[in-house]
């Protein structure tokens, strides 16, 4: 396939470079797109140096267009890029219309089927959140949903990385904090405020984590309330979770399908200090999940614990897997 990756130089970009080399994926040709800014850089693919290039206003030269350069960029040249290409669309530019499927792999493959050239990739705090609970779902069916989020830095891409790594030297140097991505200084702090606030008191980033739900686990009735949480690490969206479940559910039950669930990494054994954790899920391509416990606020429900790496689970990897399915036909 030829491969278009727009906004290659940001953080998810250098990821899907990464991703695409190591999961072989069957590149015949690279294009490598970013603002006029970049042009003339390159990047290593597979030991080669890549030029990057603007982007320009036309439709681009390859059968597939990875794209993670904003949501305003999505928006201005998808339906361009859709003329001659299939677009993986990574910004929520398109993730909420109808006839967009919006895809993760593990869970709504069969979604894919009717697209017409734009494919929307999840917001990654929801990608990270449902490979846990979508097999508990389908095991238990979950009515309610609490999420609180522990959500890193790179979430705003390079910028929001370079400024916690500064702006911690500039802490400890006993300096001022400067702070332009986030909305005050994230080096020891957190900040309750990821994008922008809504009517109804919650974040646009908290909705998303509710619409996206809804439709990536086609069910519009499962109610979800989240409280989303800037916290200064570099990679890594953790989530501590609260399901209450319509049918019978417990700790051991919930082990069990989460064992068996493709994506996950069952790291549950308290015993032995063995959680999910930003320091173990950094890079890793499964989400991280334990702490699984019985509810103590609903009568049957389970507290759990999960930490993804969102440049991965959360963007790049679902990105290439979603390219994957392209390639073969849609059984599930
Ligand atoms: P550039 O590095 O040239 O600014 P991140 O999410 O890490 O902030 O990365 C954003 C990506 O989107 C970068 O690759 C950035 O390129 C790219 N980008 C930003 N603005 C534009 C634009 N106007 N046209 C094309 N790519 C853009």
């Amino acid at each position: 396939m030829r491969i278009g990756i727009v906004g290659a130089t940001g953080a998810v970009g250098k990821e899907l470079l990464n991703v695409l080399e190591k999961r072989n994926f069957p590149v015949s040709e690279l294009r490598l797109y970013a603002s006029a800014r970049s042009a003339g850089r390159s990047l290593l693919f597979r030991g080669k140096e890549i030029p990057v290039e603007a982007l320009p206003e036309t439709p681009l030269p390859v059968d597939v267009v990875l794209a993670s350069a904003g949501g305003g960029i999505s928006k201005r040249y998808a339906p361009i890029w859709a003329m001659q290409s299939v677009v993986i669309d990574n910004s929520s530019a398109f993730r909420y219309e109808p006839d967009v499927p919006l895809i993760v792999p593990e869970i709504n493959a069969h979604a894919m089927r009717h697209h017409k050239n734009i494919i929307a990739n999840p917001n990654c705090t929801t990608a990270i959140l449902l490979m846990a609970l979508y097999p508990l779902h389908k095991a238990f069916k979950a009515r309610r949903v609490i999420v609180s989020t522990y959500q890193s830095a790179s979430g705003a891409g390079a910028s929001g990385m370079e400024e916690l790594l500064h702006g911690t030297k500039e802490f400890l140097a006993g300096h001022p904090v400067e702070h332009k991505t986030f909305a005050y200084p994230l080096p020891f702090n957190v900040i309750p405020q990821i994008d922008a606030f809504q009517e109804n008191g919650y974040t646009k980033e908290e909705m998303k984590v509710l619409w996206e739900t809804q439709k990536i686990m086609e069910d519009p009735q499962i109610r979800v309330s989240c409280t989303a949480v800037r916290v200064p690490t570099l990679r890594v969206h953790s989530e501590a979770v609260t399901v209450e479940f319509e049918h019978p559910v417990s700790p051991e039950a919930a082990r069990e399908v989460l064992r068996a669930a493709p994506g996950v990494d069952l790291v549950d054994d308290p015993t032995n200090r063995r959680y999910p954790m930003p320091l173990t899920a950094t890079g890793k391509f499964n989400v991280e999940v334990g702490r699984i416990r019985k509810s103590l606020a609903f009568d049957n429900g389970l507290d759990f614990f999960v930490a993804g790496d969102q440049l991965l689970k959360g963007a790049a990897l679902n990105a290439v897997q979603i390219a994957e399915l392209l390639q073969k036909p849609i059984t599930t």
